[in-house]
């Protein structure tokens, strides 16, 4: 019987990457497979690994293929490109609702006004809210090199999984490795280009998705955002507690929904209470950076895809963004 490439594939999928440990197609890329009369080519992408195990790959896979009746094997293997991100920051919490992506959403905003380049990724993989909130829900293409291209808006390149997916109110009910498998890709496989700041917005808690971001992604820092009130700073310690499990850095602690300013006289009131911010970064040595008021056309905004940051109208929270922008600017520098 001639060789087909299903069995080809096969092999490739259950061949594993010496230095990596992992199975070639779970963390490379097939870019062709050609089975001629007693010859077989096969072209993959993988992440770097050292020439000795390239020899290797090459050695198993000739050896398996040629077991399968092939006289000649050739095999293309080349390597995935590194992102040149600086400063990938992921930004949690313990509790769902807090604000994470509307302070991921003007954070990376107001740092792209600052003159950075800025990425936004959307982890949220079971309900991406990053499309609503920037106003886009393009499908982006790929590039020659098969990586998706960000979606761009006020200075971000947006990368959400709220884009490939079909129908956006359809929820996401995806179990573990899916989950992980989707994030790596969000992070690996988009030409994000050359950026200072790549926001993670993560789901609420500390589930697969959170975990995946912090243990397979190359965080430089995580954030931590939480609201005044008790039982909110006791769910954003969770979240703080990941982050120095797995030894990612805290780079500070934002309070979201610190008072509420009334639309119509401007007075400020405390409405969950006060401090809880501050006190959470002073009992855990991070850094607090700044409160974000309770503002009502903050949520409007983020309703019709214009974060108050990149309003035109100077609102109290579009300041303390570019506020914390510059906080947040500084402290990783610095660090
Ligand atoms: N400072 C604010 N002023 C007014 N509205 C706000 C503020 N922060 C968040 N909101 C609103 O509260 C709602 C929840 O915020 P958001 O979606 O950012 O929270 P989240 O923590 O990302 O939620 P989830 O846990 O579901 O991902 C949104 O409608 C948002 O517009
Ligand atoms: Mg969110």
């Amino acid at each position: 019987m001639p060789l087909t490439n299903t069995q080809v594939i096969d092999v490739l999928k259950t061949t594993f990457v010496p230095g990596l440990k992992k199975q070639l197609l779970s963390v490379g890329m097939l870019r062709e497979v050609k089975v001629l009369v007693g010859r077989v080519e096969v072209s993959v992408t993988i992440p770097k690994i050292s020439e000795e195990n390239v020899k290797k790959l090459k050695e198993v896979l000739t050896k398996r293929i040629k077991d399968l009746g092939a006289d000649q094997v050739e095999i293309h293997i080349d390597f995935k490109k590194e992102q040149q991100i600086k400063y990938p920051i992921a930004i949690g919490s313990g509790k769902g609702g807090v604000g994470k992506s509307t302070v991921s959403a003007n954070l990376a905003i107001g740092l792209a006004n600052l003159g950075y380049s800025v990425g936004i990724l959307d982890a949220d993989v079971h309900g991406p809210n990053i499309p609503i909130m920037f106003g886009v829900n393009d499908r982006p293409y790929l590039n020659e090199d098969k990586q998706i291209i960000p979606i761009e808006k006020y200075g971000v390149k947006i990368m959400s999984l709220g884009f490939l997916l079909e129908d956006q109110s359809t929820p996401v009910i995806w179990r573990g490795p899916l989950v992980t498998k989707a994030i790596e890709q969000l992070y690996n496989d988009v030409a994000w280009g050359k950026l200072d700041y790549l926001l993670i917005d993560l789901p609420p808690g500390t589930g697969d998705a959170a975990l995946t971001v912090t243990q397979s992604l190359p965080l430089k820092f995580g954030i931590v955002v939480t609201t005044p009130q008790k039982v909110a700073v006791a769910d954003a310690s969770k979240s703080l507690r990941m982050f120095k499990e797995m030894k990612i850095p805290v780079l500070g602690v934002i309070e979201n929904m610190s008072y509420f300013i009334c639309p119509h006289c401007g007075a400020k009131s405390e409405i969950f209470g006060h401090g809880g911010g501050e006190q959470m970064s002073m009992e855990n040595g991070a850094p607090f950076l700044g409160k974000v008021p309770l503002e009502m056309k903050v949520r409007e905004g983020g309703d019709k895809g214009v974060p108050a940051a990149a309003m035109e109208e100077e609102t109290e929270t579009k300041k303390v963004f570019l506020q914390i922008a510059k906080k947040v600017a500084e402290l990783s520098s610095e660090k």
